[in-house]
């Protein structure tokens, strides 16, 4: 053989062949959970040919309980979502109103996670159904994680967080049909006049949007801001969309969501696919402490708005969404708000409706992810946690000898960061707030909308309305709109054939 002789071009090609495909990485064999290979995921092992499958076949068993084992509960409300991830960041100088780190100084950056929700329908129920949209961001600080959880309807429908069963319960399909069912809703809406702000705004087509980029959100409650000398201002949190609000009619939400109902899901992935990330600037409403019975309303209602010509919304930030989660199970689903995480700077009001939601998402994700849930990746502070929180489930703590708070122990508390005080007067009580003022605020915002809005409004308050048996509780639903603006509550009564004189009388009997 003449080794000087040159390789044939299909030698050669045959031989670079091998080269390129010696030179790929062989894909990892697959495993087990265990971490052992395996043979085969297309058969079972089975007594020979005709025979039955064999209980011994780990593989196939355990593949089959990994699989039963898939869901977790779903939220309670909020089923449905969408998280995106992003950073937030300042631009302006809050430090005189509150020490809160992510607000300090314009140019401060943090890393946030959004999910966005409806709430009432389940997961997987299509997005164009009417509902309020919840607007939940994480920021991951320097000094632990504050979660901001809100919605895009600036109010809400109760303002004690005792009614909340009831008031889910009623918009929840029924126990025994399992169907939504309008006259569930106004039998409960009818006996809590305070509703009317809400229902003004849901029925609205706010509460149809054109898609997650095109929503507002709103904290809702008034929050408690603390400086480094331990004043306290009360705050509220608005997020303006930088698209702009957007919004459809109920014949586009139904003809929009009959083509897709994932519609506000697929909007979200497309534009951030596309590198248009969508931004929201966040403004606050300021009340300073000694202030705060000075309104005719009470702002520590969530059923109330703050007005911005009184109270002026102030820039603080903007936010941009840059990516859409990895895996949707992993940084969704498990993600895990609640308006009771804060960090120093920021406190909770004494807003009765803040007050309950202060237990209730903790209690909840306890139950719904297990104890550790906050050692999820999604829900983990970007910080070190250094307490002696310990065991339960899936437990990785890693403590050693020393797990308490003691001589020696390693971790030793900072009296700078005690909550702020506040003085207190009374005794204990069970009683509904002063001022309540149910309707006033939501005849403002009848008479700020436009003639098409009002038409909207009307017709999609008459299209649940209008299925409502109980003439007593349609009259007195059409009785709060008309409390509220009577060209309001005349053409809600004219929309679902009731007798206009008969509403207005029975506004007459019904207190502010
Ligand atoms: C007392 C009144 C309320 C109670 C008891 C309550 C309770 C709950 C519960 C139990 C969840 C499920 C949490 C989870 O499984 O992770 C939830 C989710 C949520 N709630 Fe509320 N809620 C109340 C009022 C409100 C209000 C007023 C807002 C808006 C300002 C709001 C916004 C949200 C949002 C955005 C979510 C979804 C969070 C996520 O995306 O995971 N809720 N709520």
């Amino acid at each position: 053989m003449n080794l000087k002789r040159p390789f044939s071009p299909v030698l050669l090609a045959l031989l670079t062949l091998g080269t390129v495909a010696s030179a790929q990485p062989k894909p990892p064999t697959l495993s087990n959970d265990n971490g052992a290979p395996v043979g085969d995921v297309k058969s079972s092992q089975t007594a020979g040919e005709n025979g039955p499958v064999l209980l011994q076949d780990w593989n196939l068993v355990q593949r089959l309980a990994r699989f039963d084992r898939e869901r977790i509960p779903e939220r309670v409300v909020h089923a449905r979502g969408t998280g995106a991830f992003g950073t937030f960041e300042a631009v302006s100088d809050e430090h005189a109103l509150t020490r809160a780190k992510l607000f300090a100084k314009p140019g401060v950056k943090t890393p946030v996670a959004v999910r966005f929700s409806s709430v009432i329908h389940p997961g997987g129920s299509p997005e164009s159904l009417r509902d309020p949209r919840g607007f939940a961001v994480k920021f991951y600080t320097p000094e632990g994680n504050y979660d901001l959880v809100g919605n895009n309807l600036p109010v809400f429908f109760i303002r004690d967080a005792i009614q909340f069963p009831d008031m889910v319960h009623s918009l929840k399909p029924s126990p025994a049909t399992n169907r939504q069912d309008p006259n569930r809703v106004f039998a409960f809406m009818a006996q809590n006049p305070q509703s009317t702000n809400m229902l003004t705004h849901l029925y609205s087509d706010l509460g149809t949007p054109a898609g997650y980029r095109f929503m507002d959100g709103n904290g809702v409650h008034a929050f408690v801001w603390v400086n480094d000398k331990g004043q306290r201002t009360y705050v509220r949190y608005r997020w303006k969309s930088l698209q702009g609000v957007k919004n459809l009619s109920a014949s586009e939400a139904s003809a929009t969501g009959g083509k897709d109902f994932q519609y506000m899901t697929t909007d979200l992935y497309g534009a951030i696919g596309r590198h248009e990330l969508p931004k929201w600037d966040l403004y606050v409403q300021t009340i300073a402490e000694a202030d705060l019975d000075k309104f005719a309303f009470n702002p520590l209602d969530a059923t109330k708005l703050w007005p911005e010509d009184k109270l002026p919304l102030h820039k603080i930030g903007t936010m941009t969404l840059e990516r859409m989660p990895k895996n949707y199970f992993e940084e969704v689903e498990q993600i895990a708000f609640s308006p009771g995480v804060m960090v120093p700077g920021i406190e909770a009001s004494e807003d009765r409706l803040l007050q309950g939601r202060l237990f209730s998402y903790a209690d909840t994700q306890r139950y719904r992810l297990g104890a550790n849930y906050l050692d999820i990746a999604v829900n983990r502070p970007r910080v070190a946690v250094a307490n002696y929180s310990q065991d339960g489930a899936f437990s990785a703590k890693g403590l050693s000898d020393v797990n308490f708070s003691g001589v020696g122990s390693p971790f030793q508390t900072n009296a700078t960061y005690k909550y702020s005080t506040r003085p207190l007067a009374g005794g204990t009580q069970q009683d509904v707030i002063k001022k309540q003022g149910n309707f006033a605020q939501a005849g403002e915002v009848y008479r700020a909308m436009t003639a098409e809005g009002r038409e909207h409004l009307v017709s999609n308050l008459a299209g649940d309305l209008g299925q409502v048996t109980n003439k007593d509780v349609k009259a007195t639903m059409a009785a709060h709109f008309y409390k509220a603006d009577a060209a309001y509550g005349r053409a809600v009564a004219k929309a679902v054939g009731l007798d206009e004189a008969e509403v207005a009388r029975r506004a007459a009997t019904i207190a502010e």
